[in-house]
């Protein structure tokens, strides 16, 4: 499947970013804890170099817990603070605002040594569309966002949201552009809902969610839809069509209504806890 992104955004939206990161103490990046890496734009590393760096494993309710502890590992390794939030529900939301305290511990410690006390640390949060940026921005902030919303005249330049004394958030999210270079990396971005559904062959990408769940989580589609045998992928797609009643008219299998009703069970958590990417060592 050939998943195609325009250039002109990456531009656009490479040139904002590189402007706002120049007012931040620390970035934190959102991640989709699915699919870490592929939810991760490499090029950040370069634009958000010497700066203190925050990886979130965010949506890691619909992950696998085992994977997503070793991703954790995985990124601390690299050096980044991390944390596991469920911006939805708002699990380890709060927890953020300790690591970044953490993270910026050398600057807070740099300005106290030259009489700096209690200047907030600017942090600006960034990720690929759909990971969970404004979710996160409003579990995170709580009433201190909906407070600047309201107030006149605060629309002009750029808006920082007050979290408390020792914290000040941008409140425009960095949007970063997914990097799909690697066809599998478009696969899995468009697996998670990334990637809009209007330029993708659908069946085309239940047949491969298919193919990695024998794969990796031999059962889950058996016990779903309780299905007798999977077969082919395709015969696996045939038989969800069956269990789930989806029909055309003359009663043939309605293979797309088939194909959606999966992808929106996945997206859902509904075929159980998922990572779809592992770490690699
Ligand atoms: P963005 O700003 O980065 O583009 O993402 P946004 O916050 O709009 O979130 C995209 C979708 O992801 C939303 O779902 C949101 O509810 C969901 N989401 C965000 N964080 C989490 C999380 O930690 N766990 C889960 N399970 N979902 C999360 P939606 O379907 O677009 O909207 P809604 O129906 O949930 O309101």
């Amino acid at each position: 499947m050939n998943i195609q992104w325009y250039p002109g955004h990456m531009t656009k939206a490479k040139r904002m970013m590189q402007e706002d990161i120049k007012l931040i103490d620390v970035v934190i990046e959102l991640v989709d804890s699915r699919v870490p890496l592929s939810s991760k734009n490499p090029d950040i590393d370069n634009i958000a170099k010497n700066k203190s760096r925050i990886i979130l494993l965010n949506k890691y309710d619909l992950a696998n817990m085992e994977q997503t502890n070793q991703w954790k590992a995985w990124f601390e390794e690299q050096g980044f603070h991390v944390a596991l939030v469920n911006s939805k529900s708002g699990a380890g939301v709060k927890a953020v605002n300790d690591v970044i305290m953490l993270a910026c511990k050398e600057k807070i410690e740099r300005n106290r040594r030259k009489g700096i006390i209690n200047r907030p640390v600017r942090a600006m949060i960034v990720g690929i569309p759909n990971v969970g940026k404004s979710t996160f921005i409003n579990s995170f902030a709580g009433k201190a966002a909906a407070k600047t919303g309201n107030r006149p005249g605060v629309t002009k330049g750029k808006q920082w949201i007050r979290l408390n004394k020792n914290v000040e958030l941008l409140d425009t999210p960095g949007i970063l552009w997914p990097k799909f270079e690697d066809q599998s990396v478009g696969l899995k971005l468009a697996l998670i809902g990334s990637i809009k559904e209007e330029i993708l062959n659908i069946t085309e990408l239940a047949m491969e969610l298919i193919d990695f769940l024998k794969k990796n989580y031999p059962g889950s589609l058996k016990s779903r839809y309780e299905l007798e045998e999977e077969g082919t992928n395709l015969e696996t797609l045939n038989n969800i069509a069956k269990a789930r009643g989806c029909l055309l008219k003359g009663n043939e299998l309605d293979i797309d209504k088939a194909a959606h009703l999966l992808m929106d069970d996945f997206k859902g958590g509904k075929l159980g806890k998922i990572t779809l990417e592992f770490p690699k060592r």
